[in-house]
């Protein structure tokens, strides 16, 4: 039975050996929950970058650009990191690409890079990754972004709701991270949104009053897709 295994932070990466293996990068907080509801919005593709000049560079290549620093949108760039701004219509965002940059999301992307495959995921398309990763039967690790290198309680517990779904299918057990993750979201799950107006960073957005963007990010099966990173791009495979 392949295993589940749960790195909490992007800084532990390098106790991890992700060769031969599915890297599910999270980051519900904001950027895989707006990754995945960019493709469900008709983005062709989105290219991650570490830098903020080099996302801003890909408009004059006919790119929208997306970026977040500290929670805010950067400056003259099209898009923040509220999956909102793929919604609301202000800026049409049907057949564009977008080059997004944000603090911690599009880092653990690229932390990633060892892995046999990365996975975009989020509440938002939690089935859908659940069924891709029992098809291809491989082992799993789940990269939380975090904050800063920081442990941060949403990303640990879309880990948690992940292990829970493939528990039938994965080995759930070896890990403590993944034991510690299925138990945290055990004692959340009955009041998701209650259990996280007590995280940093749902405090961070209620301040910069992004209130509605946890309500969405918590919304599960939302969106039936599985978004890879990969040569560069993160494209939907349902594409
Ligand atoms: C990040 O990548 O750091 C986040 O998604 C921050 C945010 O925009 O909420």
């Amino acid at each position: 039975m392949p295993t589940l295994d749960i790195c909490f932070s992007p800084e532990l990466l390098p106790l991890f050996d992700l060769k031969g293996k599915v890297a599910v990068v999270v980051d519900v907080l904001r950027a895989t929950s707006s990754i995945v509801t960019a493709l469900a919005s008709g983005v062709t593709h989105l290219v991650p970058f570490s830098e903020l000049a080099e996302c801003r560079a890909m408009a004059a290549q006919g790119y929208l650009t997306a970026a977040e620093r500290d929670g805010r949108q950067a400056e003259g760039v099209d898009l923040g990191n509220s999956p909102f701004g793929y919604l609301d219509g202000v800026v049409p965002v049907q057949g564009r690409a977008v080059a997004i940059t944000t603090t911690n999301g599009t880092r653990a992307l690229h932390l990633s890079a060892a892995a046999d495959g990365i996975v975009v995921g989020a509440f938002l398309n939690l089935g859908a990754v659940a069924d891709y990763l029992r098809r291809l039967n491989k082992d799993v690790v789940v990269v939380c972004a975090g904050w800063k290198g920081h442990f941060c309680l949403e990303d640990t517990l879309f880990g948690g709701a992940l292990a829970a779904r493939l528990q039938a299918d994965f080995d759930t057990t070896h890990s403590d991270a993944t034991l510690a993750a299925l138990d945290l979201w055990a004692a959340a799950a009955p009041n998701l949104a209650g259990y996280l107006l007590r995280s940093a960073h749902v405090r961070r957005l209620n301040h910069l009053e992004a209130h509605q963007d946890m309500a969405f990010c918590i919304r599960e099966d939302e969106y039936n897709l599985v978004p890879v990173f990969r040569d560069g791009r993160i494209e939907s495979l349902n594409h």
